[in-house]
């Protein structure tokens, strides 16, 4: 079994090298992978760091390229990078997954090619916008963070990371100079991902795309954060951008001076925002504050629960015993 991950994690180190010299040195690579990454404002060597790459518009070019190099059908399978189908006249078709993507290697904390996320050129709505290797024996989504290797030094040096949603927004801030960053890409946050970044630092600053639909469920993921004893800030774009579109159109400074004005410790955050929608419906408050509670129940350090209990009193209009109380009552119930 050793041996069959080993095979895995080399077939896989071989596509992401193989979808690099396809974006550097072939006609449809230049043409089409390089000229998206470049309209999408990356630099060279921004999508040499990162070693994105493009996959051929073709039914088997690299399954094909792969076994003429003499890697083996079963593990391209394994590793999702090549799809094995039983034709209907019998016999077996195989075809590439990622086919016509441009293609973002994900890799390990030390460095090793797990899988892929495959971006389609477009932005039909028909078609799923992202791809992604299926899960395996050396790929387990939500195991992995986008983005970890490269950010690792970074995340221990500033003693913070900023976590986000997806493949470009880590890259973008990379290329403007902020490289504490990891992206959960696709997944809801899990605590084995939470754990990798505990490994680093203790503080982690959640960023969410300024469109309101994933924020409520982001949000929920947030106390898996508080759980495990770490201070969570978050930080909401302007509608309609994200992290990499903000990041594109403003400088270093100008990002550094928005993440600074606008990130606030979770539970505030929260707080506020549950407030503002719930105005003055006594029912919806009373639903807000066993949320808001909720999520301070989960903070496994008594002082900081209660320095949260005071703040969420001030922000809610609503006094600290009746907080204290709530607390105490799901305190109970979860045990
Ligand atoms: N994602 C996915 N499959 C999809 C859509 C999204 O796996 N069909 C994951 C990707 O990792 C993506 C992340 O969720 O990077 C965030 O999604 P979204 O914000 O929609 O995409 P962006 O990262 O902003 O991608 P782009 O800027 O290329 O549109
Ligand atoms: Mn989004
Ligand atoms: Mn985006
Ligand atoms: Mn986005
Ligand atoms: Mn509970």
């Amino acid at each position: 079994l050793a041996d069959e991950r080993e095979s895995m994690y080399l077939v896989s180190e071989y596509a992401k090298s193989y979808f690099e010299e396809v974006l550097w040195n072939t006609e449809p690579g230049k043409a089409i992978g390089h000229t998206y990454f470049k309209e999408r404002g990356f630099t060279d060597d921004t999508i040499k760091k990162f070693g994105l790459g493009y996959s051929p518009d073709e039914w088997e070019a690299f399954t094909k390229k792969a076994l003429s190099e003499g890697y083996k059908l079963e593990f391209m399978e394994k590793t999702g990078l090549t799809i094995v189908k039983e034709s209907p006249g019998g016999g077996k078709k195989q075809f590439d997954r990622f086919k016509g993507r441009v293609m973002f290697p994900i890799q390990s904390m030390s460095g090793r090619v797990l899988g892929f996320g495959g971006r389609i050129l477009t932005n039909d709505k028909k078609a799923a916008k992202y791809l992604n290797s299926p899960e395996s024996d050396i790929y387990h989504k939500s195991k992995v963070l986008y983005g970890i290797y490269y950010a690792k030094q970074a995340i221990a040096k500033e003693d913070n990371c900023f976590l986000v949603e997806g493949y470009t927004d880590v890259i973008q801030f990379h290329q403007r100079g902020i490289e504490n960053v990891v992206a959960s890409s696709g997944t809801a946050l899990t605590p084995e991902q939470i754990r990798l970044i505990r490994r680093l630092t203790n503080n982690i600053t959640v960023l969410f795309d300024g469109d309101a639909a994933g924020l409520r469920a982001s949000l929920r993921g947030v106390d898996l954060i508080l759980e495990q004893g770490m201070n969570v800030k978050v930080c909401a774009f302007p509608e309609g951008e994200d992290p990499d579109s903000f990041a594109r159109s403003n400088s270093l400074e100008e990002i550094s001076l928005y993440l600074e004005e606008n990130a606030k410790d979770f539970i505030g955050f929260k707080a506020s925002l549950l407030m503002e929608e719930t105005r003055n419906d006594p029912v919806r408050k009373a639903e807000t504050i066993r949320d808001i509670v909720h999520s301070i129940s989960r903070i496994p350090d008594r002082i900081q629960q209660e320095v949260y209990v005071q703040e969420c009193s001030r922000i809610m209009d609503i006094s600290e015993e009746v907080l204290f109380n709530t607390l105490a009552q799901i305190g109970r119930k979860d045990l």
